[in-house]
């Protein structure tokens, strides 16, 4: 009796066990598989968008962003640290348009999504000294580098100075443009 039930086991048993087994395996293996190409991925995606942020930080210095938007770079050959860039300038330029500032790009873009930014730039319009025309005609993967160069930098500083009109005398410093020859 004890011996007809052994061999129960061993004949019906025993591959049903090993099979269980080999299912529980199988699905662990996928399981490490999914983990491995999650993390390939995160691992890709994570140097893209390194590539990206460094196109911005470069593109925020050679395109001049920083020039009318960091406090002080203009006139420190640009000796400011990062962490203070495009935080806006109380720095005005007057002209016939009256008096604007380089505003506080930290703040314009930390509500932005990506899409709302390259959307933004591309139909801007301002009033002198932003050269709003190249920002227009910027390729989206350079106006995405800046966006998330901006937003790596993340959010800080006040507003820049609200806009003076021509006839109101501003109360910061300033440069004064001459009218435009016809
Ligand atoms: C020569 C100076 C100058 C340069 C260079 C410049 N800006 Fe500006 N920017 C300004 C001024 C001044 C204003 C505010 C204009 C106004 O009040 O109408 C402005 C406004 C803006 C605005 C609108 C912000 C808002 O709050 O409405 C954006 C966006 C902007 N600039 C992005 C850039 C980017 C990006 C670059 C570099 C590619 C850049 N600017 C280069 C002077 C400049």
């Amino acid at each position: 009796m004890a011996r007809a039930v052994s061999m129960r086991i061993d004949s019906e048993v025993k591959p049903m066990l090993t099979e269980r087994r080999n299912t529980k395996m199988v699905l662990k293996l996928k399981s490490l598989l999914v983990v491995a190409m999650v993390s390939i991925g995160f691992f890709f995606g994570n140097i893209a968008l390194a590539e990206t942020v460094e196109r911005g930080r470069y593109l925020t210095k050679i395109a001049g962003c920083n020039d009318c938007h960091t406090q002080g770079y203009l006139l420190s050959d640009g000796k400011v640290p990062e962490t203070s860039w495009l935080a806006g300038d109380n720095f005005g330029w007057r002209g016939p348009w009256g008096t604007t500032y380089g505003s506080n790009l930290r703040l314009f873009i930390a509500g932005m999504t990506e899409k709302r930014w390259v959307a933004a730039a591309r139909a801007l319009k301002r009033r002198p000294t932003m050269p709003w025309f190249n920002l227009n005609v910027m390729k989206d993967e350079d106006l995405k580098g800046i966006y998330h160069f901006v937003r790596s930098l993340g959010p800080a500083g006040a507003p820049a100075p609200a806009y003076v009109p021509p006839d109101q005398e501003p109360k910061t410093p300033y440069a004064l443009f001459p009218t435009p020859q016809k």
